[in-house]
């Protein structure tokens, strides 16, 4: 699973980027509950000691929760009424890691009620599930706030496997982000490696 490693720096800025416009900073928890990513590692870690499958899928759903309306935790929301949230779209139904964030959530809110949002903790789970891939650490600004609108029907803006290289590097466009971060987000993407060699080529 080292082949997280490389998308890191890029991944970095489009959780960034695509938090919501609120500034977000190192230091958010730093009084109301510090031990919040603490908490998160332990979570996670204990889950993929569990199932192996673990840190990747948690990787993906941040991504697929950053691309549609910025890393908001829409990704979590269940479907109600008529309404078909993200998580039950045709795109997002290989993933299989909602329980860990689930887990992680009761486990921050036993120690700090009310304080730390999905969204941070999403963003916590898919750097760790990095690092106890061995791929690197890095600092995730927090304050990112939870949405509360999540439309399966958007999940169509997510790029497709078969898209070509000017598909992609629209869909990505489309989303603030150059064909440098397409490069480095999928270039160590082993499951599109075929794709990728289709596209140098
Ligand atoms: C940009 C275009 C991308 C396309 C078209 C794409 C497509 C896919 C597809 C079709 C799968 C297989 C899903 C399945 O097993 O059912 C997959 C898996 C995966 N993708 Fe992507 N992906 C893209 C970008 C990314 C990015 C940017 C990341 C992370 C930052 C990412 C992380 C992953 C991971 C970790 C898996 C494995 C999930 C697992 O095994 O549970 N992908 N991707």
């Amino acid at each position: 699973m080292a082949y997280f490693a490389p998308l890191l720096s890029t991944f970095l800025f489009f959780s960034i980027y695509y938090s919501q416009s609120n500034a977000l900073s190192s230091n958010y928890y730093a009084k109301t509950c510090p031990q919040a990513e603490d908490i998160v590692m332990k979570v996670v870690k204990e889950e993929a000691q569990k199932d192996r499958r673990v840190p990747a899928t948690l990787l993906r759903m941040h991504f697929h929760d950053c691309f549609l309306r910025g890393c908001d935790a829409s990704i979590l929301l269940s479907s109600k009424g008529k309404n078909t949230a993200e998580k039950d779209a045709p795109p997002n139904g290989s993933l299989h890691g909602f329980y860990v964030i689930d887990g992680a959530k009761r486990a921050v809110e036993a120690i700090c009620p009310g304080v730390v949002s999905c969204a941070d903790i999403l963003a916590f789970a898919a750097r760790d599930a990095v690092v106890l891939s061995g791929g690197p650490y890095w600092n995730v600004p927090k304050g990112r706030k939870d949405g509360r609108i999540s439309r399966a029907s958007e999940t169509t803006l997510l790029p497709k496997p078969t898209f070509n290289i000017s598909q992609l590097q629209q869909s990505f466009h489309q989303r603030g982000l150059s064909l440098d971060d397409l490069v480095a987000l999928l270039g160590q993407h082993n499951k599109c490696s075929k794709k990728i060699n289709e596209l140098i080529s």
